[in-house]
């Protein structure tokens, strides 16, 4: 059965990552102690699980239709997603991946790599989000994508560089995850 959304947000520090591997079609094939202790999930619950178990029904499918297109082609995207946790909690984050090839040039797996959300990243993207989903449930999916595909024009920028632009960690930050990436590499 899926949580009820409580609207209550789950704290976390801003220096924690929160990281999950999964295999080419999404279903979870690792997660770290932060991703597990946060979902509130048994490990064994996550494990060969899909992905979505941990979709909010605030999220526009608009945002995972381009994630997956981006990474499926194998380019990275920054991607800022809402989280539901086992008991219907919520935080949001900002997440990159690592695509993981096998020597014939597939991709087998995926990495994805979370911080928490910084508040002026939300003050855009909430609003934005909300109006996306009005959209898809009133129209579809498609309506929606063109809506962002406007949205981002009028900005003359692609959502990837749009999310960059607001969301990616700067100074020792940035340093910092790099770093805390490099290990699982
Ligand atoms: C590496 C990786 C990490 C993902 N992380 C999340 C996540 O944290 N939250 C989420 O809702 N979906 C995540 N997804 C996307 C899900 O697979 C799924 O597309 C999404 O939850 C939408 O679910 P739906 O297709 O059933 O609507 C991730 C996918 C991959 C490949």
């Amino acid at each position: 059965m899926r949580p009820v959304p409580t609207g209550k947000e789950i704290k976390i520090d801003k220096y924690t990552m929160i990281v999950s591997k999964t295999d080419e079609r999404g279903v979870i094939t690792y997660g770290n102690s932060n991703f597990v202790e946060v979902s509130g999930y048994k490990e064994t619950e996550l494990i060969g699980s899909q992905h979505n178990i941990l979709r909010h029904p605030d999220m526009p499918k608009a945002i995972f239709y381009f994630m997956w297109e981006s990474i499926k082609a194998g380019r990275n995207i920054t991607a800022v997603v809402k989280n539901m946790a086992q008991n219907g909690d919520h935080y949001w984050v900002v997440t990159d991946f690592d695509i993981k090839r096998d020597q014939n040039m597939k991709v087998r797996n995926y990495i994805a790599f979370r911080q928490v959300a910084p508040k002026n990243v939300l003050s855009e993207i909430e609003p934005l989000y909300a109006k996306l989903l009005e959209i898809e449930n009133e129209h579809g999916m498609d309506a929606s994508i063109e809506y962002l595909e406007a949205y981002l024009e009028e900005k003359k920028m692609n959502y990837n560089q749009f999310i960059d632009n607001i969301a990616k960690p700067k100074g020792l930050a940035n340093i910092f995850f790099s770093k805390m990436k490099d290990m699982f590499k």
